[in-house]
């Protein structure tokens, strides 16, 4: 039976990933969970490591003696302010995990490294990509692009699989769904404590993101999907050496999602939602790059000189709405009300949020090259969204909503 290294443990993927060895004990064996925190207990084949991925190969080595595994799922992130420190931080730590496997000698007895990346390899975070997005897609660098650790660590992970004996799978997630306490992108619980609290103030559950992305798509990603696909791809020999996109294999839109989230906190969208005034303006406007990624191919697909920027705009600006003192005292309310985590609202990721529901254009991502490998995995995004919550309330972060499922 092999063994599992799991690095970003707590994290929203990480735990996700830890979580799916773990109830696979008869599968495998021991399964080292690697984080500079512990934040929750493990079953017994899940033996928790801290390890500091920011210390040098050889601060690292010290910390990994005895942590042997056949397989690596990398799923630790440390986000930082710029493109920049992004790259040279992410990339650092993950060269340097790879060179103290090598020092303890743990790279020997390596098949298959998994590492997380995600949407941002098409350049999501830019404007609107090419769609739906296809794994064989050009990168969007060069000449005027900002840097992106996804590609730095790739070649991170190809150059250093050339000299050995293991090879290696990247999994391309977009906005995750799932359950993680204090970490740095979390969908789930910054809409359901939105949700809670607008039911709080006055039960109006406006959508605050773009009025335009309310009709387009998204492809999201359950966590506990991708820790089987991230299980899956590492054991199935042709998928060595390649890139998946995985997502659910549902396409969604808010104007699906949204009624149901309004029905399961007991709110309701107000009437002519996107007309109404909100008090003093509530509204942002971001530009995103000025070439857009899909720039990059307008010529070969018809579409030169025929291509949008997109935005980021908000009918309530969400970082804003965090910072109003009703809503805070709606917040304090619950929170006494029902004995919630007392971090829970300050960790919540507003300006992430804000980002998913206010993009001017739809992401929409492929899963034809999995399956066409013979994966079958697939997860509605309501179930998984609605699973989250509940999930959610079992952990004191949302208060219990007293209503009929959706
Ligand atoms: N969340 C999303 O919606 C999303 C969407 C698409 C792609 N992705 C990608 O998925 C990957 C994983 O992100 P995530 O969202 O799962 O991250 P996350 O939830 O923020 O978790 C980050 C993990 O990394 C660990 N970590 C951070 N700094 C560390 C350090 N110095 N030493 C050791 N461990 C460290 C954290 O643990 P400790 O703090 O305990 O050390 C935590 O377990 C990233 O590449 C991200 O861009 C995420």
């Amino acid at each position: 039976m092999p063994n599992a290294i799991v690095t970003g443990a707590t994290g929203i993927l990480g735990r996700g990933i830890v979580a799916a060895l773990g109830n696979n004990a008869k599968q495998w064996q021991t399964v080292y969970a690697l984080s500079r925190s512990q934040k929750e207990n493990f079953p017994p084949n899940v033996k928790t490591h801290l390890l500091d991925l920011t210390k040098d190969a050889h601060g690292m080595a010290k910390q990994l003696e005895g942590v042997q595994a056949e397989y690596v799922f990398f799923a630790a992130y440390l986000q930082k302010d710029t493109d920049q420190e992004n790259w040279d931080v992410n990339g650092a730590m993950l060269k340097n995990f790879l060179e103290a496997l090598e020092i303890t000698g743990a790279a020997k007895q390596l098949k298959r490294v998994i590492i997380t990346a995600g949407a941002k390899q098409y350049g999501l975070h830019l404007g609107p990509p090419k769609q739906p997005m296809e794994e064989s897609d050009p990168w969007v660098e060069g000449e005027g692009r900002p840097p992106n650790f996804y590609y730095y660590q790739q070649r991170i992970l190809a150059d250093k699989a050339k000299n050995a004996h293991w090879d290696w799978v990247v999994t391309y997630p977009n906005d995750v769904i799932g359950v993680a306490k204090g970490n740095f992108m979390n969908i789930a619980t910054s809409i359901g404590l939105y949700a809670a609290i607008s039911k709080e103030l006055d039960g109006n559950l406006v959508f605050p993101g773009s009025p335009t992305f309310y009709t387009m798509f998204d492809s999201f990603t359950y966590s506990p999907l991708h820790a089987d696909f991230n299980i899956w791809s590492a054991l199935e020999p042709n998928c060595g050496n390649q890139a998946f996109n995985i997502v659910n294999g549902d396409t969604e839109s808010w104007q699906n999602l949204w009624p149901k989230i309004a029905r399961r906190f007991g709110g309701h969208i107000p009437r002519n939602q996107f007309n109404i005034g909100l008090g003093e303006d509530p509204s942002s406007s971001v530009e995103l790059a000025e070439r857009p990624p899909i720039a990059d191919v307008a010529a070969q697909i018809g579409l030169e000189n025929n291509v949008q920027r997109g935005r980021v705009e908000q009918k309530c600006d969400l970082i804003k709405w965090s910072q109003r003192e009703d809503v805070q005292k709606a917040w304090e309310r619950l929170q006494e009300r029902d004995g919630l985590d007392k971090d829970a609202f300050a960790k919540a990721t507003w300006g992430f949020l804000g980002f998913v529901l206010g993009r001017t254009f739809s992401a929409v991502i492929s899963m034809s090259k999995a399956r066409r490998y013979g994966w079958t995995g697939y997860v509605d995004t309501w179930e998984a969204l609605s699973q989250c919550f509940d999930e959610l309330e079992r952990e004191k972060i949302l208060p219990k909503a007293k209503y009929s499922e959706a």
